[in-house]
């Protein structure tokens, strides 16, 4: 199997500021050259862990440093991760004061209890040595009350050389949202994969999980529906239910697809010599 590895920077309305849109697209171009070696080299988990953090790193995105703020003016950021080989889902729910959630997520794969969320989250974390760091930047307090219906979740989607399938997502949430609410993102609705499939999804988090969004198309893919046609019929109902989202997949075979009901979503990927981005 040839290595892949498909990314996306979160689907939403189409930035106004042409200059923003290049440099997400330069970053997300920059994320998977630099991923390729973790995926030619390691696994497709290691893959998409290192592609996440890299773009939770980048206060462009709402995940990691550029979080939105909730209503009370902080940032709770949630990252989940499923490993393909093992399906086993793994993720931290609204945690504080943490740089790379997805590496909080990342090591909750080996715990028995593989999904933690807000304060006991981050005693977890901090007794890993996840060290404090403050994710807020000036340009999200700026905008924290107007941030509703922002883009910028953050996921990654890989296939490695042995055929083995991860998914992760990274996310602030919705801006402004009542404290504490928690995002698709924690939930095989917002990000999934098992043997066969690999699925992260961005949009609203709500109608994401109304539909049970990333589930839906992977049990669609597992039944014999082509990967194409089981985006396209999910996103229709996500659709008539009065939302949007975008998603970005990777089958067992090799196929990666990409498709957004939104004004626009940033993606790439990385597919042999072939690197693609979208705007
Ligand atoms: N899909 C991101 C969120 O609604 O939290």
């Amino acid at each position: 199997m040839i290595p892949k590895i498909i990314i996306h920077g979160g689907a939403g309305k189409r930035p106004r500021n042409k200059t923003r849109i290049e440099k997400v697209r330069k970053t997300i171009k920059e994320v998977l050259e630099r991923s390729r070696p973790v995926l030619e080299e390691r696994s497709a988990l290691e893959a998409v862990v290192h592609a996440v953090s890299l773009l939770e790193d980048n206060p462009l995105f709402n995940a990691g440093t550029g979080s939105v703020l909730q209503a009370d003016g902080k940032a709770r950021l949630t990252a989940s991760l499923m490993d393909g080989s093992t399906s086993k889902f793994s993720a931290v729910i609204n945690v504080q004061n943490v740089k790379n959630p997805i590496r909080i997520a990342h090591l909750l794969q080996r715990e028995r209890y593989c999904v933690l969320a807000g304060r006991e989250a981050l005693t977890f974390a901090r007794a890993k040595g996840f060290r404090y760091f403050n994710p807020v930047t000036a340009e999200r307090l700026r905008d924290w009350k107007r941030s509703q219906g922002m883009c910028g979740t953050v996921g990654a989607v890989a296939i490695d050389a042995r055929g083995n399938i991860a998914a992760g997502t990274s996310t602030g949430g919705v801006g402004n949202a009542t404290p504490g609410r928690a995002s698709d993102v924690a939930s095989t609705c917002g990000n999934y994969a098992d043997g066969r499939v690999g699925i992260s999804c961005t949009g609203a988090g709500e109608s994401i999980v109304n539909l049970a969004l990333a589930a839906r198309i992977a049990t669609r893919v597992i039944d014999g529906m082509k990967l194409q046609r089981a985006v396209e019929k999910s996103l229709k109902e996500l659709e008539r239910a009065g939302d949007k989202a975008g998603i970005v997949a990777v089958t067992k075979k090799g196929e990666l697809f990409y498709f957004y009901n939104t004004e626009f979503m940033s993606y790439g990927f990385l597919e042999g010599d072939k690197l693609f981005t979208g705007k």
